[in-house]
């Protein structure tokens, strides 16, 4: 990761979010130590490369096989929606929030989803340690849009980000990024478009002014909605790497 975000002395990158808020309920805090523990793709702690073995994810006997990755999943709506609509599709959800993560495992265990698999910490701890050309689509919807000047730094749609998510998607993957905070689409807007390994797809204004047609709600977008607010829907293309720039 380049030197643009935030570090702690140790190298890691700063967390600024939440990690927890009120009390879980006890079905919830024992879904976190039973349920959770078996969906954990990888350690936080540790750096070693995700092997994603034989039941998930793209693997040499099913290369094909479809993967989606959402970071920053809020109560994870938007996931569970879309493992449920995909059942042939493998899913990461990345979420430091402990709460929210809770929430989405209480909704795995009720509709019963064996496609998603989790990852408790910062997305950035995770990145570079997924196989390389493995992920076909990522969201990043409504992320936090910190929008004082000197905050900026901290978003987590910018370009070494980009180039951490360009090494893992595969050849004409997608990248949704989806924001009510008309600063941040700028921004996202600026970065995708001046990176070489990712287009936008927009062609007409209601490719970015109306989500992407199956689209699973999110809570931060209807409450958005709720306010009067217009999001934004940012689609881009993962460049196939032969035709991509460096
Ligand atoms: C504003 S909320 C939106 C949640 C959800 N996507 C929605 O639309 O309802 C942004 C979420 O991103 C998470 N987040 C922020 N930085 C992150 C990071 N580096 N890695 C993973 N998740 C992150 C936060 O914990 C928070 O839950």
């Amino acid at each position: 990761m380049s030197a643009d975000m935030p570090k702690d002395p140790s190298g890691k990158p700063m967390w600024y979010g939440r990690r927890r808020s009120h009390k879980l309920r006890a079905g919830r805090q024992t879904l976190l130590e039973t349920l959770l523990p078996e969906l954990m793709i990888a350690d936080p702690a540790s750096h070693e490369p995700v092997d994603f073995g034989p039941d998930f994810g793209p693997s040499a006997d099913a290369p094909s096989r479809e993967l989606r990755l959402e970071i920053g999943f809020g109560a994870g709506e938007h996931l569970s929606g879309e493992a449920l609509a995909n059942p042939e599709v493998d899913f990461i959800g990345c979420e430091p929030f402990v709460n929210g993560v809770a929430a989405l495992l209480a909704d795995i265990e009720q509709m019963d989803l064996k496609n998603i698999r989790l990852f408790d910490d910062d997305v950035r701890l995770l990145l570079d340690r997924l196989p390389a050309a493995s992920v076909s689509r990522i969201y990043i919807l409504f992320p936090d849009p910190w929008p004082k000047y000197k905050h900026n730094r901290r978003r987590i749609f910018q370009a070494e980000t980009l180039t951490a998510l360009a090494r893992l998607a595969r050849d004409d993957a997608t990248l949704l990024f989806a924001s009510d905070h008309m600063g941040y689409v700028a921004w996202a807007l600026a970065a995708g478009l001046q990176h070489s390994e990712w287009r936008w797809t927009a062609e007409t204004p209601d490719d970015w002014r109306l989500p992407p047609k199956d689209w699973v709600p999110t809570r931060y977008e209807a409450k958005a909605l709720r306010k009067g607010d217009k999001p934004a829907y940012l689609t881009f293309k993962r460049i196939p790497r032969e035709f991509a720039s460096h």
